[in-house]
């Protein structure tokens, strides 16, 4: 996490205590991100990064997660940690993947580039996490209409609900497929 935790919050609402998976552990590479305080108020144990690039650093705090949720997360995932955990990290992005992605693509600046380009729909992509900023295999998409009357905040806020219904949908997908994966393995 590097920010508010909006898609945290709703990942720790839709994984009660009967849920097949939990969030175990937050981390953020701001001391004063307001996830750490959702997380705090849910009980979780929390880390803040003291150097994002530091691969030793995350992977120790990463720990033996089954899956690692990148949720508004603004920093370039070291390589080492990706091919960790590839295929068991993912990203969530305000948009239709794979445009409007790539470095320097994160908040209102997605938005306003989706209103600049006159589309008619935006949306949200969760991905898989690789090298580059936004460039994973996609999990899923959800679209949402671009009214002719959107603000950078009304879009915003219509892709936002669209992420709190998408995330913590696919966390359970691939919770319980990784979980299969382990009693096939053995
Ligand atoms: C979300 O739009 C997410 O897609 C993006 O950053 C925003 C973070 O929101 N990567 P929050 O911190 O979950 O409230």
């Amino acid at each position: 996490m590097s920010g508010g935790g909006t898609n945290l919050q709703a990942l720790i609402d839709a994984l009660g205590p009967d849920a097949p998976a939990r969030v175990s552990h937050v981390i953020s590479n701001r001391p004063d991100a307001g996830a750490l305080e959702r997380a705090r108020r849910a009980g979780i144990p929390v880390s803040v990064l003291r150097d994002p690039q530091n691969p030793t650093e995350l992977l120790a705090a990463i720990g033996d997660a089954g899956l690692v949720v990148l949720a508004g997360y603004l920093k370039l995932v070291p390589a080492p940690v990706v091919a960790r955990f590839r295929q068991r990290m993912v990203n969530i992005h305000p948009a239709l993947l794979p445009d409007y992605g790539g470095p320097g693509m994160y908040g209102r600046r997605v938005h306003e580039a989706v209103l600049a380009s006159k589309a008619a729909e935006s949306g949200v992509t969760v991905h898989y996490v690789d090298e580059q900023f936004d460039r994973g295999p996609i999990v899923a998409q959800r679209r949402v209409p671009v009214h002719p009357d959107d603000t950078v905040e009304s879009l915003a806020h219509r892709v936002l609900e669209a992420e709190h219904a998408l995330l913590p949908e696919v966390v359970l997908d691939l919770a319980a497929r990784i979980q299969q994966e382990k009693t096939d393995g053995g």
